[in-house]
């Protein structure tokens, strides 16, 4: 079991692919997250795969549906012994108390983890979908009732992390994409943050894709990550 707070996204297209970069990796130094795109092409074949090699899957399907449903597939993903798993907090707090009590009674319990809301959505986005506040208030808010409704943790964006910390307190899981390292490409990503300034505000792991997966050594530019977010961590010994 690796004690590494980063969790790579595997945003490939194919297995293979995929496996390229995991032959480069080791569970010693990361986890692996697998999406949507990944598992819809490469199953749970795939992800057992990765789990029989030794590495921490993070299950990102975002699950929201009645809570029957939503808890039959958290059984699902528990009993493909993945280490984290994910629901939408907008799936209420029923949906949510139901995924609880199904990965307590799963062969193997990952952590459950809420969306609160999609950083691809504004304000604006919001008022359409009739939720009234900026995204900034619903994510405090919904982080809270996935609190409420037995969740271990949530994901947030760097901005939120902080004040999700601090209105939440210690030992809520806060899990956060959006990372770049000092001077790396910030591709698609528009408000970023470094893996050392996000450990500090209060994140637990990050979600760091290409400046991993797209660097010409990927093993290297993952130690050089996790030096980092040590030194962060236990500024003392660093
Ligand atoms: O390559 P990059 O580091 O931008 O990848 C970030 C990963 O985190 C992707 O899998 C992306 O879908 C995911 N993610 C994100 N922002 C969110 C939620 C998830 O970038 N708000």
């Amino acid at each position: 079991m690796t004690s590494s707070r980063i969790i790579i996204a595997l945003d490939y297209a194919d297995a293979a692919q995929a496996l390229d970069l995991v032959g480069a990796l080791s569970p010693q130094y990361c986890r692996l997250k697998v999406g949507k795109e990944l598992f819809t092409r490469a199953g749970p074949a795939m992800v057992d795969k990765l789990v029989s090699e030794g590495f921490d899957v993070f299950l990102d399907l975002k699950f929201h549906d009645i809570a029957h449903t939503v808890a039959q597939a958290c059984t699902a993903a528990a009993d493909l012994g993945v280490w984290m798993v994910n629901v939408h907090a907008l799936g209420g707090r029923k949906m949510m108390e139901a995924a609880r009590e199904a990965i307590d009674s799963a062969s193997h319990h990952p952590r459950l983890i809420g969306v609160t809301v999609l950083t691809s959505l504004d304000g604006q986005d919001l008022r359409e979908i009739g939720l009234p506040g900026t995204p900034y208030e619903n994510v405090l808010r919904l982080a809270a009732l996935a609190k409420k409704s037995g969740l271990d943790g949530v994901v947030c964006s760097p901005q939120e992390v902080e004040d999700v910390r601090q209105t939440q307190g210690a030992g809520f899981c806060l899990v956060t994409p959006g990372i770049r390292p000092q001077g790396a490409q910030l591709n698609d990503q528009r408000r970023v943050m470094t893996p050392a300034d996000a450990i500090r505000n209060g994140a637990d792991y990050l979600v760091i894709g290409r400046p991993i997966t797209a660097a010409e050594d990927p093993l290297s530019a993952l130690l050089e990550i996790q030096a980092e977010v040590d030194a962060a961590r236990n500024p003392t010994t660093a």
